[in-house]
């Protein structure tokens, strides 16, 4: 199922009329297709369980935070993958703890380490450094490292590219050994290890290639120091098409040439085979949302601009990383076209989808418009700036569709301010 679908002219998200969410909801919303999320999931488990039974999902709730959209991805048997104290406690609220949940922060503070120790879920230290401040709290029962590995590669931008000599995560391959050792001398008993391989992966082989890197670095870890890793998380990375020129990612293939290199890695260093994790995000979530909004003005001054009620605090990533989205009129389809700007209504002017780009000539005031593959890094990263508040989410299953989180109001901008006594004459 297709998160969207065009009928005639109209677009449907699920078997709801774009037309029909924006009127019941307003704009700009956030839609998202519960069969798709669930799709998702099930392709992607599928194919790695059946290439390496052994293997479980942790889901990164960095991408989209809606505890409706955890939930979903709860029932269908994903753990959760966390960056924070506060990804710790979203877990917990929609049922998640212990070692379903993966705590991965970076460059963690004394607080930080101390609740993510009490809440008993699986810590994942992003550096050497941090095990002696963890050891001055209690030694946690089961420990990972993140390890990066040297490489990382970004299909979506070079500032996402999270790991290779550049990215500010993980440990130097050359001080992983001692960082376990450290650990097991300090009376840890249980270790996985972790890496994040890079962003919108849509090539099988570079998933291949990373893993054979982690292996190689921690085989002679586990061989050197007797240690049985319990997992071996991989990362997320799976990529998803943007642009109408990509080809979606060969997930049977992926996952055979990652189970393959890991299966090797395991035999050649001796190792018990240990659980293999992924925690992927966008894959599950990025092409099953996506964004209506409404055209409010537009101009014609050194150029054409149609401006939008989707600006940047509403969706970041193209001005943030330069990623494209699609973008669809409703009732415009196949319209003859024109090129021309289209903007939110930001006093920034990074507030633009795009500078120039093909688009119906015939857009007018109130036309109703989409951003596609919006669901990942999408809601999460909006914020609000200008008094332009943050959007609606609405799940659609089949012919129903709910709101999962309300419109922010001027209430909300408010809360948490205060003006001192001296300043209220
Ligand atoms: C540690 C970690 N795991 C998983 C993910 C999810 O990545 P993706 O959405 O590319 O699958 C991220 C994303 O930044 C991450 O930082």
């Amino acid at each position: 199922m297709n998160t969207f679908t065009v009928r005639g002219k109209e677009i449907y998200i699920g078997d709801h009329k774009v037309q029909d969410l924006a009127e019941k909801y307003g704009t700009p919303t956030y839609v998202y297709n519960e069969d798709r999320i669930r799709e998702n999931f099930r392709r992607a488990y599928k194919a790695f369980s059946s290439h390496y039974p052994d293997f479980k999902f942790f889901y990164a709730v960095k991408a989209c935070n809606n505890p409706a959209i955890v939930s979903i991805l709860k029932q269908e048997g994903a753990g959760i993958d966390a960056a924070s104290v506060n990804e710790i406690k979203l877990a917990k609220q929609v049922g998640l703890g212990g070692e379903n949940v993966m705590f991965s922060g970076n460059f963690l503070s004394d607080d930080d380490i101390r609740q993510g120790l009490e809440s008993g879920v699986i810590f994942n230290l992003d550096d050497i450094s941090i095990l002696p401040r963890v050891l001055k709290y209690s030694k946690p029962d089961i420990l990972s490292f993140r390890v990066n590995p040297g490489y990382g590669k970004s299909n979506v931008g070079e500032f996402v590219t999270n790991a290779g000599p550049k990215a500010k995560f993980g440990i130097h391959p050359d001080k992983v050994t001692e960082a376990y050792r450290l650990a097991k001398e300090a009376g840890i008993r249980r270790f996985g290890v972790h890496m994040m391989p890079g962003s919108c992966l849509l090539e099988p082989e570079y998933f291949a290639f990373v893993t054979n890197l982690l292996m190689e670095i921690i085989g002679k870890t586990a061989r050197e120091l007797k240690i049985e890793f319990e997992f071996i998380d991989i990362g997320g990375g799976l990529g998803i098409p943007y642009r109408s020129s990509e080809q979606p990612l060969d997930l049977d293939k992926t996952a055979e040439l990652v189970a393959k290199t890991f299966k090797d890695a395991v035999i050649k260093y001796g190792m018990t085979p240990p659980r293999l994790m992924m925690e992927p995000a966008r894959y599950f979530v990025g092409d099953a949302a996506v964004v209506i909004g409404k055209v409010h003005s537009i101009k014609h001054s050194y150029s054409k601009i149609i401006g939008t009620d989707i600006g940047m605090n509403i969706l970041v990533r193209p001005a943030m990383y330069g990623s494209y989205h699609n973008i669809l009129f409703d009732k415009r389809i196949d319209d003859e076209t024109e090129v021309c700007g289209l903007c939110g209504q930001l006093c920034e002017n990074t507030d633009f989808w795009a500078k120039e780009r093909e688009f119906p000539k015939t857009i007018q005031e109130g036309d109703l418009m989409i951003a596609t593959e919006a669901g990942a890094y999408g809601f999460g990263m909006s914020y609000q700036y200008n008094g332009r508040l943050r959007a609606a989410e609405v799940l659609v299953n089949g012919k129903e569709s709910y709101l999962i989180r309300s419109r922010e109001t001027f209430d909300d901008m408010i809360r948490n301010t205060s003006v001192p006594e001296y300043l209220r004459n």
